[in-house]
């Protein structure tokens, strides 16, 4: 039966319920979301069904993940739109905060980079995903990684208390953007920077479409215009805001952007 729901009906926390059951499924393999990205259209977290479906692990190939020595774990539930880390110039002894990590690999790609003199905390808000990507950790016997429970729009973390904010695929999926901005700028230290990578628009998408439950939860429904997604991130005080880069395009003018901005020195 086709779910009638519309985003513009639901409050926040039902949105993020929709977006929880998402990536619960996605966690657990259950493939009845439709979640399998595209090659193609490799902007698209969760997307819909395309003409040629492959499997997370080539997206993550195909990205510039070397997976080899990852179990397949840590790469069957990626649902990334880019790899930020690749970008992100981190250096030993960093800490390094990811926005909703999912089942993991960024983080893991990132430990190795900070070293055991630096580490990397993870914050979702899906059970199943922290659940995961706390189990890929103890396989790759990685001790460097923190996994908390938590909201993007709330974070479980002290002010000024990390380098580098990385996020992939994530924020599009929050309602209130602004305030994933405001919090990641407030849990930075003065000179840290933020990379992520996620879904922007090139123009507006129809009513119809941000309507829709599975674009929403395919990280396509609630992005936001490139120009406006800059601007989130000037309005709360990251300065040097750029896209850096672009990873894939996607159907209605979405695309998978870099995204990169800095606290300042004070
Ligand atoms: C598209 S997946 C990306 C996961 C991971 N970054 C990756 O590249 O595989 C989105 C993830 O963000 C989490 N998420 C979405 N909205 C969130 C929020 N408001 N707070 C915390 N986590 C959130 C979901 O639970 C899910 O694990």
């Amino acid at each position: 039966m086709t779910d009638m729901k519309k985003i513009s009906d639901m409050k926040p926390d039902e949105i993020k319920e929709e977006v929880r059951k998402a990536y619960t499924q996605v966690a657990d393999l259950d493939v009845s979301c439709g979640c399998e990205p595209d090659i193609k259209r490799s902007s698209s977290c969760c997307g819909e069904s395309s003409s040629r479906k492959v499997t997370r692990i080539d997206l993550a190939q195909a990205l510039g993940y070397d997976t080899h020595g990852m179990p397949i774990s840590t790469t069957e539930s990626f649902a990334g739109c880019g790899n930020p880390v690749a970008l992100a110039s981190l250096k030993e002894g960093e800490i390094v905060l990811d926005l909703g990590s999912g089942a993991g690999l960024d983080m893991f790609v990132a430990s190795s980079k900070v070293g055991t003199t630096g580490r990397v905390i993870g914050v979702d808000m899906t059970p199943a995903m922290i659940n995961k990507a706390k189990k890929n950790a103890e396989e790759l016997g990685i001790e460097n990684v923190e996994f908390r429970y938590g909201d993007i729009e709330d974070l479980p973390l002290d002010d000024s208390s990390v380098d580098v904010v990385i996020s992939n695929c994530v924020i599009n999926l929050a309602p209130d953007k602004s305030k994933v901005f405001h919090e990641a700028f407030r849990v930075l230290r003065a000179g840290g920077r933020m990379m992520v990578s996620d879904i922007v628009l090139s123009r507006p998408l129809s009513k119809e479409i941000q309507d829709e439950v599975v674009t929403y939860t395919g990280c396509i429904g609630g992005a936001i215009l490139d120009d406006e997604y800059l601007q989130h991130m000037k309005d709360v005080g990251f300065v040097d805001v750029k896209i850096a880069g672009k990873a894939g395009s996607s159907m209605y003018g979405a695309y998978s952007a870099y995204v990169y901005g800095r606290k300042p020195d004070f």
